[in-house]
């Protein structure tokens, strides 16, 4: 019945918000305003223009298209400098023990993230080998809540969206992942992931058995 996992990638493998955070206060402060690592919770899963676009709007600042391109960029290289001295052990706690257990159960893996920085991330952290496909901003025409970057990683797999679980800390990749028909598993606080089939406050001590029966009442052996 599920044959495969898609899990987004910042906030669920690894914490690169807290420098996405960093690279877009700087912005922030060079353009003369601030704001709080609160406010960066609505840029979680929002892809860079976009969130740009938010921010632009916290700082009361309206820009030409050249200019909003030429600050993206920016940001984009601070958050590049800053990713590349990523390791392995800011892999989050028990997501390599739960891709193992993922693997000797035969359930596919796969990555579905709204970052253009997506492969150099999974470099860095040394992850690059454990998805089968990666699909990321590159390859999307349309940000979460739409559905498409799972629907393209569930093509890649051969599975329809009712074979596979999202893994997602966003409240826009939950609504992504409903929409498209997936079942949803949220990464992180039931208040903002409610809408999720299950919850899970991270992956340490959670096995695939775990999120089967939260999601289906009953265990994968019965299906
Ligand atoms: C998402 C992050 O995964 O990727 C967002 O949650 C980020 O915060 C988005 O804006 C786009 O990332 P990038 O690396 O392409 O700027
Ligand atoms: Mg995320």
């Amino acid at each position: 019945m599920i044959k495969a996992c898609i899990f987004d990638l910042d906030g669920v493998i690894v914490d690169t918000a807290k420098y996405h955070f960093q690279a877009w206060r700087r912005l922030a402060n060079e353009l003369g305003f601030d704001f709080t690592e609160a406010d960066n919770e609505q840029l979680k899963g929002v892809s860079r223009m976009e969130s740009l676009d938010i921010i632009l709007q916290w700082g009361g600042l309206t820009l030409p298209e050249t200019e909003k391109t030429e600050l993206a960029d920016r940001k984009n290289e601070w958050y590049k400098a800053l990713i590349s001295h990523m390791q392995p052990d800011e892999i989050l706690p028990g997501v390599t023990a739960f891709l193992a257990d993922l693997r000797s159960r035969d359930i596919r893996v796969a990555l579905g993230s709204a970052s253009k920085n997506a492969g150099a991330v999974l470099g860095s952290i040394g992850l690059v080998d454990q998805f089968e496909v990666v699909i990321d901003g590159r390859d999307t025409t349309r940000s979460k809540p739409d559905p498409q970057v799972f629907q393209l990683a569930a093509q890649a797999l051969g599975f329809s969206p009712s074979e596979c679980i999202v893994f997602e800390d966003a409240e826009s990749g939950i609504a992504a992942a409903l929409a498209g028909g997936f079942y949803a598993a949220g990464v992180g606080q039931p208040e903002v992931l409610g809408a999720a089939h299950c919850v899970i406050p991270g992956f340490a001590n959670i096995t695939f058995n775990d999120i089967f029966v939260s999601i289906f009442n009953r265990q994968p052996e019965q299906v």
